[in-house]
């Protein structure tokens, strides 16, 4: 917290993270309760992170946010469970008395938020949104505590933004959540040749939401009752024993397998939720022709609300992979800016691997491709240059 002619000041980022063992379904939709267990990895920030700012001032006469620069609604329902949640832990922290060298919880409070990413690839937001809301707020008030807790009544997902590496959210039994929390599994160092790459192939807002779909789920799939009771359990202890091992293979496979039945309980859903599209179908099946070209797994997909591919590989496989992809759906235009993130060495494909795995390419279906790998959690932003609000607690001018 920094403080600046009575302004308290402080800023934070967080990362997205891409579930392996995916969260679908909540026992209680106020608290976001999962009835089932889940398991992510988080992405590093260096190619996607939200920053948000978050500063009390005495001055200040009403709560109010601002997201990618436009004013947005303070009084949603999941940003007053997080406003009031820190709020309730701060008062607690100073046990009911007053501290007169702690910020007021009186004061109001002014958010700022940016992605630095395009809203509009559809790339999920609200995990890194509302884990970085709650870890600027909680900077704000000097907490130090468990803040999965926290972030996950912004968005179940965004408590599993609250750690770095492999993070597991733990179903919990209590049915006041109080055990309902993240934990990071392995630090982002534990599995250096690990990279993602994200194919994104849309723009276009996803046709039914994760919170309304998921709970159509809950009520009406009897396979996602299955999944949650019969699948996940095992498949959880499984993938953290790949994650321990570092066995690609082994992570690879499940993590296919988890994203094909998470899209079954969809389609279980009635009526049906399609989150897959054509092209996700193809990259699909050019992920299986490449595994199968070369014998083993080497590429492994998995896909959220939303048709954009998330693809895990190891480094050496990533240069030859990105050439498939661009051979499969050659970019419509500018070309030199069809890989983005960290560097992409070049390959030369080999003709039986061309006539094997390239079939009926696709121009233009992928707008681009990021190249990632795992990240550590939230981080604080020390220099005040970076605050998005000035001086006067409003956003500052954006270049
Ligand atoms: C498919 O966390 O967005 O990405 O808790 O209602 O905010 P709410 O849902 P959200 O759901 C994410 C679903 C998923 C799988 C996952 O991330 O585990």
């Amino acid at each position: 917290m920094a403080a600046e002619r009575g302004l308290a000041v402080a800023t934070c980022t967080a990362p997205v993270n891409i579930a392996v063992i995916k969260y679908w379904g909540k026992r209680d939709t106020d608290l976001i309760l999962p009835i089932n267990s889940s398991l992510s990895v988080t992405l590093h920030q260096d190619q996607l992170k939200t920053t948000t700012t978050a500063a009390a001032s005495r001055d200040f006469t009403e709560d109010r946010l601002w997201l990618n620069g436009k004013e947005a609604d303070v009084g949603h329902p999941r940003v007053q469970a997080c406003l009031r949640e820190v709020r309730r832990l701060a008062r607690k922290r100073r046990g009911g008395g007053e501290d007169t060298a702690a910020l007021s919880l009186s004061y109001k409070i002014h958010i700022a938020s940016e992605n630095n990413f395009p809203t509009a690839a559809g790339l999920a937001s609200s995990a890194a949104g509302y884990a970085c809301l709650v870890s600027a707020l909680a900077r704000l008030y000097g907490l130090e505590e468990e803040l999965s807790e926290v972030a996950r009544r912004g968005s179940g997902s965004a408590c599993r933004s609250m750690f770095g590496g492999f993070v597991q959210w733990q179903r919990g039994e209590r049915p006041d959540g109080t055990d309902s929390l993240a934990l990071q599994v392995a630090p982002e160092t534990h599995w250096p040749e690990l990279r993602v790459l994200v194919l994104v192939v849309s723009g276009e807002k996803k046709p039914v939401g994760s919170t309304v779909g998921m709970q159509t789920s809950v009520e009406t799939s009897p396979l996602l009752k299955h999944r949650a009771e019969a699948v996940v359990p095992e498949r959880l202890a499984q993938m953290m024993r790949h994650i321990q091992e570092r066995d690609f293979e082994g992570f690879g496979q499940l993590a296919m397998r988890d994203s094909n039945q998470f899209h079954a309980t969809c389609l279980d859903t009635f009526p049906p939720i399609f989150y897959l599209t054509d092209l996700s179908r193809q990259i699909i099946a050019l992920a299986h022709r490449y595994n199968t070209h070369h014998g083993h797994t080497k590429v492994a997909y998995t896909f959220d609300a939303g048709p954009n591919a998330v693809i895990f590989a190891l480094a050496d496989t990533v240069a030859e992979f990105v050439e498939v992809v661009r051979r499969s759906f050659p970019p419509a235009t500018n070309g030199d800016q069809f890989v983005r993130g960290l560097p992409v060495g070049s390959a030369v494909l080999s003709q039986e691997l061309v006539a094997a795995v390239v079939t009926e390419p696709v121009p233009g279906a992928v707008q681009y491709i990021l190249h990632t790998k795992p990240g550590p959690g939230p981080q604080l932003v020390d220099d005040p240059s970076q605050h998005l609000l000035g001086a006067d607690g409003l956003p500052r001018s954006r270049a």
